[in-house]
């Protein structure tokens, strides 16, 4: 792993390479044994879930096909309102399907609130949620988050998926930002 060229950007590393590889190998086992004989329809939400969609989808050893959706938050309180707008909808009918939504973090827990509803709202036959992060605050929502990579602290966090200002989403490991970058 070679990320210097961001020395002195992270305070630490929270999670390396490796050990997002093998959390993600591990829930994908789950997730192959909880779908056994059901089809899998894996969607990711961008732009942050492309890596975490990338390295599950690998890790299984059956079919999964993959959608996108594009989505974005309204206005300039963007996290706190919770109305949230499409911009990519799904190529896919979901109507009847077994539905897997991927998402690298979940921090306030409105996006993911509004999401399930939506794509419930289509008649699949199921919608479950795998996240790789999630924040403390995302725990008290309604919302069921059946597959959980990592519960971490409320801190500021990028790399792998997670941007500060669109940069950083290509490390592979993640790390707690340095307040110096973002204040
Ligand atoms: C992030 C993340 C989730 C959302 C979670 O996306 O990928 O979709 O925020 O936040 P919430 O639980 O408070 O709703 P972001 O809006 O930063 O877009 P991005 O994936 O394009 O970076």
């Amino acid at each position: 792993m070679d990320e210097s060229h961001v020395e002195g950007d992270l305070v630490d590393i929270l999670y390396s390479e490796k050990q997002i590889q093998d959390r993600l190998a591990e829930l994908a086992r789950r997730i192959e044994d909880d779908y056994e004989g059901r089809e899998l329809l894996l969607v990711g939400v961008l732009k942050g879930a492309v890596m975490v969609m990338a390295d599950l989808a690998r890790q299984f050893n059956r079919h999964v096909e993959m959608d996108w959706m594009a989505i974005s938050s309204y206005g300039a309180g963007t996290k706190s309102s919770g109305v949230v707008r499409i911009l990519k909808d799904l190529d896919t009918d979901i109507n009847g399907r077994n539905v897997l939504v991927v998402e690298d973090i979940i921090d306030t827990g409105l996006t993911l609130s509004w999401l399930v509803s939506n794509l419930s709202s289509r008649g699949p036959a199921s919608v479950e949620i795998c996240t790789l992060l999630r924040k403390p605050e995302a725990q008290q929502m309604s919302v069921d988050v059946k597959y959980v990579g990592y519960d971490i602290p409320d801190a500021f966090v990028v790399g792998y998926g997670l941007d500060f200002n669109e940069k950083y989403r290509n490390l592979r490991s993640v790390g707690t930002l340095a307040p110096h970058v973002y204040s």
